[in-house]
């Protein structure tokens, strides 16, 4: 059997702990399967005295991260401390430095910064692997960078955070308020005290930046990402989606375009029949289209500290093995600088919804400013006007046949200026899916 590999693990949370406690308890199989010994050599954490769940006593404690990739007694170096700058950015170059591999599940390392750390992988020989970055457990970087290489990917897609998609799964489910939604994803522990990272898009546009990089060869730009929320969706939109066959799910999507590469993660509606549309509740899913293998869709747990530590523990067991691929799929060299198609120029159906006061010359302005933007109308409804304020208004509930987002917006910028709405229009843009 070869000689044992040395690792240094920073951050024992939910990920380190369970990574930790796995390597502890599946000693032998895993010594077994890549013919050598894991063990933990060094660790470090804020606090030293916490029990963890494994035991800690053969293996060096650093307070500092950054010490330990330095001087550890090492052969790789696991970052599982989070957060794109300071003292992580600080280790994990440390640990590159010295041409050691790095293992990290650290999504927004490697959406603002992931070219560059590539590049200084690559200059000192070694690399990054990440698996866990990007949905938890699910096996995406993987089959993104080595089942479908051989492939041309037009499309990436899918429903990266879990914290969305409980609340919007429960707000169809049970008829509940986003509010309450919220609420309850809060007390289970699905979403922050502060919720803006998650559902205002931001968590699913850094893993759709990494995927988009693996998908296209190009570089990662998470700047160029069209990023809209969720918490605009009203229980009146879910129940639109259901009547019209469609369900909403707040979906990320990487996209190549006459005109460059189209990254948008918001809140869409997809086929009632689609695969994508079942998958439910905090579950997470990548999908890809691309020209050999044609649709596939991955599902399963997209967060947790098992199911995330499982994705960890395979990229330390390629490491165990010898099996370093390039860092993004490709040397980084070979990346291809990235070109941006802007979201104005998206083409693709959008269900509109207005709250129309019930007056003479409403419907006719509508009509002329959709006509005017070159929009045809798949359907239009208005249903029964209600009572708001003193004031009657009905929703109208349209769906468009394929057009442009410049074309949408500036119909609805006009409509919103001619007097007959009385509230903002809401837009949900369809997603063409089998
Ligand atoms: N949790 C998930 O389900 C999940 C899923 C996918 C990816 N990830 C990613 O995995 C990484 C870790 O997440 P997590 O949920 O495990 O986080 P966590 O539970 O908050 O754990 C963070 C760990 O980092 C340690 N730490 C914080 N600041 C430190 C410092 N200055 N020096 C040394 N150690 C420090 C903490 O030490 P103390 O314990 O002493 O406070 C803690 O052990 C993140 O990049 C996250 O995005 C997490």
């Amino acid at each position: 059997m070869k000689s044992e590999l040395r690792l240094g693990l920073a951050g024992l949370g939910t990920v380190g702990a369970n990574v930790a406690q796995l390597i502890e308890r599946k000693s032998e199989l895993l010594a077994e399967r890549v013919g050598r010994p894991i063990r933990v050599a060094g660790v470090s954490a804020r606090d030293r005295t916490k029990n963890r769940g494994f035991d800690a006593s053969g293996m060096a404690w650093f307070d500092d991260p950054v010490a330990l990739a330095r001087e550890g007694e090492i052969d790789a170096f696991v970052e599982l401390i989070g957060g794109s700058d300071g003292i992580v950015r600080e280790a994990v170059e440390a640990a590159l430095r010295r041409g050691l591999p790095v293992v990290t599940a650290n999504k927004a390392l490697l959406a603002h910064h992931g070219v560059a750390l590539a590049r200084l992988a690559a200059e000192n020989g070694t690399e990054i692997l990440f698996e866990a970055a990007v949905a938890g457990g699910i096996p995406a970087i993987k089959t993104m960078r080595e089942a479908l290489s051989g492939n041309d990917v037009s499309r990436v897609y899918g429903i990266l955070n879990g914290t969305c998609n409980y609340i919007l799964t429960r707000m169809e489910k049970e008829g509940l308020s986003f509010d309450a939604c919220l609420k309850d994803a809060q007390d289970l522990g699905y979403a922050e005290a502060d919720p803006t990272f998650d559902i205002g898009g931001y968590d699913a546009a850094h893993k759709l930046a990494i995927l988009t990089s693996l998908a296209f060869g190009c570089e990662i730009s998470l700047d160029s990402i069209f990023v809209e929320g969720i918490s605009k969706i009203s229980i009146d939109d879910i129940n639109a989606a259901s009547e019209l066959g469609y369900r909403i799910k707040l979906l990320a999507v990487g996209l190549k375009t006459d005109t460059g590469i189209e990254q948008r993660v918001h809140p869409a509606m997809i086929p009632a029949r689609s695969a994508l549309a079942q998958v439910d509740g905090v579950t997470n899913a990548v999908a890809v289209d691309s020209d050999l293998l044609g649709s596939i869709l991955l599902a399963g747990p997209g967060a947790g500290g098992p199911a995330t530590a499982s994705a960890v523990l395979s990229d330390i067991m390629d490491v165990a093995g010898g099996f370093v691929p390039p860092t993004l799929g490709i040397p980084p060299a070979r990346l291809q600088p990235y070109q941006r198609a802007r979201m104005r120029a998206h083409e693709g159906g959008y269900y509109i919804r207005l709250s129309v006061y019930d007056r003479v010359g409403a419907f006719a302005s509508i009509a002329n400013r959709m006509a005017e933007n070159g929009i045809s109308l798949e359907s239009i409804v208005q249903r029964k006007a209600a009572a708001k304020n003193g004031e009657e208004a009905a929703p109208v509930v349209m769906v468009t046949h394929e057009t442009t987002e410049a074309a949408i917006r500036k119909a609805l910028d006009a409509l919103s200026t001619d007097g007959h709405l009385k509230d903002e229009p809401q837009m949900i843009r369809i997603e063409d899916l089998d």
